[in-house]
């Protein structure tokens, strides 16, 4: 059972706990890039109600609601720290704890979201618990929903997509230049 967690020896809640902004997103300009990019793409989905994976401490998703009005946003993560500094920001998204490899969403957020986003998150998750994540992952959304995927390690593209492939369509994969260099894609996903 490894992740990229147990390689630093410290569970995402001791990880929040210890410092502020511990990926340090606030503060990179190649994140900000990443969530202007990003942003544009979830704007393509003509998004209604967009679920944030792996929200952390709520930086991007404040970016993406803020950018695309229109929609309603939602946050989750599994470390609890992060999601009250997430609510703390007092914004009208709203966030949640969800830990992927857990228990399954509650009913109310079932088959609720039409447009997801799972960034920077499917490395961090131990190996022998990917399928339930896959699963969990699959159950936010309903036929015809987005599943929209970064990351910058661990896994590649058809990996990716063979991992999803019981309950996702491939729509595309997009190799923008700085996608290139820092990630290997935003992969596009499109429910059963
Ligand atoms: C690198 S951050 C990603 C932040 C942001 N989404 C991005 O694109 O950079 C990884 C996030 O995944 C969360 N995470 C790790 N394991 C998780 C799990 N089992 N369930 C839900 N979230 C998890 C961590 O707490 C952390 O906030």
């Amino acid at each position: 059972m490894t992740s990229k967690f147990d390689s630093l020896k410290v569970s995402p809640e001791e990880f929040y706990k210890s410092r502020i902004d511990p990926f340090k997103i606030k503060r990179s300009r190649i994140e900000k890039n990443k969530a202007r990019l990003f942003g544009l793409h979830i704007r393509n989905c003509n998004p209604s109600v967009v679920l944030d994976i792996g929200c952390g401490e709520g930086h991007f998703t404040e970016y993406y609601n803020s950018f695309i009005p229109e929609a309603t946003f939602y946050g989750c993560d599994i470390s609890d720290t992060a999601i009250e500094r997430a609510v703390g920001l007092g914004s009208s998204v709203r966030y949640f704890n969800q830990d992927l490899c857990g228990r399954h969403p509650e009913k109310y957020l079932k088959h609720k979201f039409d447009t997801v986003i799972c960034s920077e998150v499917l490395y961090y998750l131990p190996n022998d618990q990917m399928n339930k994540a896959v699963n969990v992952i699959s159950m936010f959304g309903k036929k015809g929903s987005n599943l929209l995927i970064c990351n910058s390690q661990g896994f590649s593209p058809p990996e990716i997509v063979e991992m999803f492939s019981t309950f996702y369509n491939v729509k595309g994969l997009d190799t923008h230049r700085l996608f290139k260099k820092l990630y290997t894609s935003i992969i596009h996903l499109v429910k059963k």
